[in-house]
């Protein structure tokens, strides 16, 4: 059987991750794939002990913090992420490993954060959506009325920019990272996603993958995770 992918998003809170990752899983469906979306910190029992400290009901210093992250990561990994991808699904998730390294950092050395997650599967394909902190906020204020933990607008745009050198880094060391620009209409950051998607796929499936004008439905075709 042919393995599945794996495709996360990344962005600081307001860059609009959920809503680009499931109409992305939308447009997976709509092509006959398997497709699972996911996201993180996750529903699990460890997930539940995260969300309580970012929204300050459960005091947490950033060192457990960070080691929650990872834990909560691993847990998702084992039980869902390799087993589907095994299986031939698309899996697509709402943050990573490099939400870690952008937020974490903000307290803590990078080096250790990425020594935590050193035996994280690394993705296929991860997109970046860059917003600058003031509009990531305004979407929020009109969207929710309670703040997070890291959800100032000056903490905002030191992540963003730790989420822009990190990127760097890693490509450097061969992840495949593309960064779309999040500020336009929704649509276009979607048209944007779906391209880099279409050829992470064809590099990846090499000669399997006819590269054709209506590309769309060719792929469908061409690229059959289930097989
Ligand atoms: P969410 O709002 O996308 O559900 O994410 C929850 C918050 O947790 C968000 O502010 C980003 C933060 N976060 C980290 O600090 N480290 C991590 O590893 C992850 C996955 C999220």
């Amino acid at each position: 059987m042919r393995r599945g992918k794996f495709i996360v998003f990344e962005g600081i809170d307001g860059s609009g991750l959920t809503t680009q990752s499931s109409l992305l899983k939308n447009w997976f469906d709509g092509q006959g794939f398997a497709v699972f979306s996911t996201k993180e910190p996750t529903d699990g029992p460890i997930g539940g002990q995260i969300r309580l400290a970012l929204s300050k009901r459960l005091n947490m210093r950033s060192t457990a913090l960070a080691l929650s992250f990872a834990a909560d990561r691993m847990d998702h990994l084992e039980t869902e992420i390799i087993p589907k991808i095994n299986n031939g699904v698309v899996v697509i998730s709402d943050r990573y490993y490099l939400s870690s390294y952008a937020y974490q950092m903000l307290d803590l050395e990078l080096e250790w954060v990425i020594q935590l997650n050193s035996k994280c599967l690394k993705p296929d394909l991860t997109i970046l959506l860059d917003v600058p902190a003031l509009i990531s906020k305004r979407r929020m204020e009109r969207m929710r009325w309670h703040v997070e933990l890291f959800e100032e607008t000056v903490k905002l745009e030191r992540v963003r920019n730790n989420f822009l050198s990190i990127a760097e880094r890693l490509t450097k060391n061969g992840e495949n990272i593309e960064i779309v620009d999040g500020n336009r209409p929704l649509n276009e950051v979607q048209k944007d996603v779906r391209q880099i998607v279409l050829k992470a796929l064809r590099k990846t499936t090499g000669e399997q993958f006819l590269v054709s004008k209506n590309g769309e439905k060719k792929i469908k075709k061409l690229v059959d995770f289930s097989s």
